[in-house]
């Protein structure tokens, strides 16, 4: 402190080359961002799913009822799917995934499960962990880059993958018919339902 006072300006030198550095930074940086940066679009887009699914749920059980509303909990069901490939052309596909699925074209390959098995060995409600970036070789051998964003149980998700009385009986005796193999719910608010996985292509 007493260094800086006695010395108010800094050498012309570092001020050019951090002027300079902040305009080069100012330039390029957004460009090569926007173009290189799956984790942002990653974090952009499945930051908007999870609030939309979320809205929408909430939105259908107060207006439709719960039982109507089990359609919506598919990513298929939002509007916001669609604008978000034309977006975003850079994403090969979104989806979601959990250790314990309700519909089983949502099971976890290998690569899900070690994720998600990760994050629920020290998982904590109160600090979500940070979204992860993982490579992944398909069957054919290509590489794809796959972004993963863990999905905690909200209060809305217990109506249908909850326990006891939080699910009505109306709801229960649907999901069970409509997914017999049914292993998403005894959930409780906070604990870790799944993740949503956005994948891109590597280069
Ligand atoms: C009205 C009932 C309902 C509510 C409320 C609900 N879900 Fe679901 N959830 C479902 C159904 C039905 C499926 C299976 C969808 C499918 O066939 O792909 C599902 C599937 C999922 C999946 C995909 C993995 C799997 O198990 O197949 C995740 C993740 C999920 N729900 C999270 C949530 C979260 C988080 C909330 C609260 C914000 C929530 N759900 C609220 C009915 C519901």
């Amino acid at each position: 402190m007493r260094n800086q006072s006695s010395r108010p300006f800094p050498p012309l030198g570092t001020v050019a080359a951090a002027t300079l550095r902040a305009l080069l930074l100012a330039a390029f940086l957004p460009a090569v961002a926007s173009a290189a940066e799956p984790q942002e679009i990653g974090d952009q887009v499945a930051g908007r799913l999870f609030a939309s699914l979320m809205t929408i749920l909430q939105e259908k059980i107060a207006s439709e009822g719960p039982e109507a509303a089990i359609a919506y909990c598919r990513l298929e069901a939002l509007p916001l799917t669609a604008q978000i490939a034309e977006e975003f052309p850079q994403v090969q596909s979104v989806r979601r995934t959990a250790l314990r699925v309700r519909n089983s074209d949502n099971q976890p390959d290998a690569t899900d499960r070690s994720v998600l098995e990760k994050w629920l060995a020290s998982w904590n409600p109160a600090a979500l962990p940070k979204p992860v970036m993982q490579e992944f070789i398909t069957a054919d051998g290509s590489k794809e880059i796959r972004y993963y964003r863990p999905v905690p149980v909200m209060a809305t998700c217990l109506t249908c993958h909850g326990s006891g009385d939080e699910i009505p009986d109306n709801v229960r005796a649907a999901i069970s018919r409509d997914y017999p193999q049914d292993q998403a719910i005894d959930f409780q608010e906070g604990d870790l339902r799944g993740a949503i996985v956005v994948t891109f292509p590597a280069e």
